[in-house]
């Protein structure tokens, strides 16, 4: 079983990611780490022991919290037209005695990654601010880490926070551009795949009726959350009662091999640009000579996906 580090700014979809990760059977979910992002880092870190405390992990799984600010950008407004303001669609889950354990989330990191010899995975599912912390610990660090699935980025697609580029690494180009130019094994699941990848009201109507009984209360939630998030994309993309897995997917990418096919490219983030701050910019020439090599997720079996995603609950 991969041992798996989830790093996440924990709104809707971040949930959803870290609950199939716990639930999947198929990983040793060692650790989540905070960030901030889709909400303040504080309501990230409560959002993911409230998650765990669902899932009847509390107490169980660490989660370190992480950094609170880009590494060298300010964000004082966070978008709570997409995952409401709590971050969790603005339904009340149960506070959790569990607290986040001192130890910074980029220690965290730096110190499984040398412990673990080689077998961590990392899966970030938001802003990459805590990887790029935990390189500037450890410039070592890619020689320790086994992969890191990232969540992020647009290549052959349109951005979704700008017309080019994808919240995750627009939020801070600077942390993005570091990662994938650090030499770590990367593996990007972009929005060329997640948006392909949609969740219904009607896999969730099914799911009501499929699920195992201990996961009633889990699976009331994923419904009550994703109900934002469906009205979020309704007004943004004219989506239908749909929304697109792409955090899920990020975690289903690192547990499930062959579920998104992947090809090497060479990749660079743009950081100073005015149209295009945070796009994903791939040498797609025939003689590619620009960028690092990354894997980036080209193609996705979505109803596998989903069917995988939603089996385990
Ligand atoms: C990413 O941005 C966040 O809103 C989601 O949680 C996901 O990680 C998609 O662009
Ligand atoms: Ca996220």
């Amino acid at each position: 079983q991969p041992k798996i580090i989830i790093d996440a700014d924990t709104g809707i979809d971040d949930a959803l990611a870290i609950l199939y990760g716990v639930k999947s059977g198929k990983a040793d979910i060692i650790g989540i780490t905070s960030v901030f992002g889709n909400i303040p880092v504080e309501l990230a870190t409560e959002n993911a022991l409230k998650v765990l405390k669902l899932a009847g992990l509390e107490g169980q799984i660490p989660v370190n919290q992480g950094a609170a600010q880009p590494l060298v950008r300010k964000v004082d407004l966070f978008p709570t037209f997409v995952h409401g303001s709590n971050g969790i669609g603005d339904v009340e889950i149960p506070h959790t005695a569990q607290r986040p354990v001192e130890e910074a989330a980029a220690d965290f990191i730096v110190r499984q990654a040398s412990e673990l010899r080689g077998e961590l995975v990392i899966v970030a599912l938001g802003r990459l601010t805590n990887l790029a912390h935990a390189l500037q610990k450890d410039p070592e660090l890619p020689s320790k880490i086994k992969q890191v699935y990232i969540m992020g980025g647009a290549v052959r697609v349109p951005g979704n926070i700008t017309p080019t580029a994808e919240a995750n690494i627009w939020g801070d180009p600077e942390a993005a551009s570091l990662v994938i130019e650090s030499g770590l094994p990367i593996t990007l699941i972009g929005l060329d795949v997640t948006l392909q990848t949609m969740l219904h009201q009607s896999h969730l109507d099914a799911l009501k009726a499929s699920c195992k009984p201990e996961n009633r209360d889990v699976v009331s939630f994923l419904n009550d959350s994703m109900q934002f998030y469906f009205n979020f994309y309704h007004e943004s993309n004219g989506y239908n009662q749909c929304a697109p897995m792409h955090d899920p997917l990020t975690v289903l990418a690192a547990i499930e091999p062959g579920v998104v096919q992947t090809e090497q490219l060479l990749l660079s983030v743009e950081c100073h640009g005015e149209h295009c701050l945070g796009m994903t910019v791939a040498d797609l020439r025939p003689k590619p000579s620009v960028g690092t090599p990354v894997n980036v997720g080209v193609q996705v079996d979505a109803k596998r996906a989903v069917e995988l995603l939603l089996g385990v609950f």
